[in-house]
C-alpha cells in the first residue's frame, strides 16, 4: 500500500515537471509565431498575443505546484524553451494556416496526455489533478479554434501534423525519463 503510494506521488511529481516544462515550450511558441507572424498572418496576432498569456498563466499554475512541494524545474525546461521558439519561428514564417496547424497538433497530443495524467492522479493527488483540470479548458479552447483556421488550407497541416505530433511526443516521453 505504502509503496504504490510512493509510486503515484512520483508519477505527480514527474508530471508537474514535465507541464511546467511543456508550459515553458507553448509560450515559446506563440513567442516565435508572433516574430514573423506580424508580417505573415497579421489576423492571428491579437489571438497569440492571448493564448501566450494563457500558457505563461499555465506555466506559473506548475511553478507554483513545484515550488510548494520544494521541487526543482524538469532538466527539459530550457530544451522546450529552444525548440519551441524555434519551432515557432519555423512556422511563423510559413503564415496562418502552418502557425494555426502547428497550434492543433501540439495541443492534440497534450490533450491525451492531460486527461490520461488526471485519470491516473484523480484518486491520489487531489492538488496535481487540480492545477491539470485548471488548464484543459485553455488548451481545448487553442485546439478548437486554431482547427477553424487550419481549416482554410491543406498543406501545411498535412506537411506540419505528423512532424509537430511525433516532436512534442517525443519531449513528453523524454520529459517523464528526465
Ligand atoms: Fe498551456
Ligand atoms: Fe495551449
Amino acid at each position: 500500500m505504502k509503496q504504490s503510494k510512493n509510486r503515484a506521488h512520483t508519477f505527480a511529481e514527474h508530471v508537474l515537471k514535465v507541464n511546467h516544462a511543456g508550459e515553458n515550450g507553448a509560450v515559446h511558441i506563440y513567442a516565435g509565431q508572433l516574430v514573423f507572424g506580424r508580417l505573415t498572418a497579421p489576423g492571428l496576432v491579437a489571438e497569440l498575443r492571448e493564448f501566450r498569456i494563457h500558457e505563461e498563466t499555465h506555466r506559473e499554475i506548475f511553478a507554483s505546484e513545484l515550488r510548494r512541494r520544494g521541487i526543482r524545474r524538469c532538466r527539459s525546461f530550457v530544451l522546450c524553451a529552444i525548440g519551441g521558439y524555434v519551432l515557432g519561428l519555423m512556422t511563423g514564417l510559413f503564415g496562418r494556416t502552418a502557425i494555426a496547424a502547428t497550434t492543433v497538433a501540439v495541443e492534440r497530443v497534450v490533450l491525451a496526455h492531460l486527461r490520461e495524467q488526471l485519470r491516473f492522479l484523480d484518486g491520489s493527488d487531489a492538488e496535481a489533478a487540480a492545477a491539470i483540470s485548471h488548464i484543459v479548458a485553455d488548451e481545448q479552447e487553442h485546439h478548437d479554434r486554431s482547427a477553424t483556421h487550419a481549416a482554410e488550407g491543406k498543406f501545411w497541416p498535412a506537411v506540419l501534423s505528423p512532424v509537430v505530433e511525433i516532436s512534442t511526443e517525443s519531449v513528453i516521453w523524454l520529459g517523464m525519463r528526465l
